[in-house]
């Protein structure tokens, strides 16, 4: 198994030692445009190996595609990342000609192979992989929804009190502070509906907070999070690699599910060897339908955007 990473930045570098840590693969590539940033961090992460125990060889290198050559999964997270104050749609203007070079040139040594977009504007950017580079659909996966539903679950465990692992509780729709739909009305603690525990107050306190959760973060730290959008990518890989069959939310191409086309959006799908391979329709209300719909609106017209670069 062979995995390569694109941008050893925060994100890419976090993922990367993720799935390393959980021995994920024989062989990781780390590739990145700055001068001996791969290396340097393809080396440090290697020397933990003795520490932590585990065997996969980690490869850094400087845009040497050559040596991402039969990659099963390639995650891509080259791109600036955002400052406080800015949108994820902000970065559409530099990360698409990166995002979509990037795509070329892994096709050329991994024609095959599945890929995880997590650079941003991530809808806008996964619907970009998907249409310059001609996979099939079920190969070109966006990370965000998985990260999404792992904040919602951290919102709310903080006012259950109780572990976010014993909650199940999933976003939908665009990867953005206003477009992502946390939904509470599907959010179980055990089995039972969260919202037999919590006031209307506290469950829209809940949502709202969910929905700022990276804002929240790129605030006190002064650029985007980089710890749970590592272990999002490293889960969703590990859904893929080990076939477990996961039910996450990504960003997919929609073909008239969710009422939606021709467009990448945060739905819960099935992932396994082959890619997405199922996704799961909701029973959405009339009201979690026009939201699904309006964030729909939304990263279409981020979409349009891309004609214009
Ligand atoms: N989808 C999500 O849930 C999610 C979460 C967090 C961050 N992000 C996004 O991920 C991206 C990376 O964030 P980060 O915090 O790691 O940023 P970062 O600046 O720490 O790292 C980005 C890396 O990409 C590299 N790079 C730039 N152009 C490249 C190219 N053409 N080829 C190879 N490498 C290139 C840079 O040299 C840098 O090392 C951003 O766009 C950010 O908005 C997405």
């Amino acid at each position: 198994m062979k995995i390569t990473v694109v941008g050893a930045g925060a994100v890419g570098a976090t993922c990367a030692d993720n799935i390393a840590r959980e021995a994920l693969a024989d062989e990781l590539v780390l590739l990145d445009i700055k001068e001996g940033l791969a290396e340097g961090k393809a080396q440090d992460m290697t020397q933990t190996a003795a520490l932590l125990g585990f065997d996969t060889r980690i490869i850094g290198c400087t845009n040497d595609y050559a040596k991402t050559e039969g990659s099963s999964v390639v995650v891509i997270t080259s791109g600036i990342p955002r400052k406080p104050g800015m949108t994820r749609e902000e970065l559409i203007g530099t990360n698409a000609g990166i995002v979509k070079g990037v795509c070329q040139n892994i096709l050329k040594y991994s024609p095959d192979t599945i890929v995880v977009v997590i650079s941003n504007p991530m809808d806008t950017m996964t619907y970009l992989a998907l249409t310059s580079s001609g996979l099939p659909k079920t190969k070109v996966i966006g990370m965000g929804g998985i990260l999404d539903s792992a904040r919602f679950r951290y919102q709310l465990s903080q006012h259950l009190g109780c572990s976010p692992a014993d909650l199940n509780a999933v976003v939908v729709g665009g990867h953005g502070d206003t477009t992502m739909i946390p939904l509470i009305r599907f959010a179980t603690w055990g089995s039972t509906p969260v919202t037999k525990f919590l006031t209307p107050e506290q469950q829209k306190q809940i949502v709202a907070d969910t929905m700022v959760g990276g804002a929240t973060l790129t605030g006190l730290l002064g650029t985007s999070a980089w710890y749970a959008p590592g272990a999002a990518g490293m889960a969703l890989v590990e859904s893929i690699v080990r076939d477990e069959k996961k039910l996450f939310t990504c960003s997919v191409s929609l073909d008239g599910e969710y009422g939606q086309k021709d467009i990448c959006l945060g739905v819960p799908v099935v992932l396994g060897k082959n890619g997405w391979e199922k996704i799961v329709e909701f029973d959405l209300n009339d009201e979690e339908k026009a939201a699904f719909n309006k964030s729909a609106g939304a990263v279409r017209a981020m979409n349009d955007v891309l004609k214009t670069l």
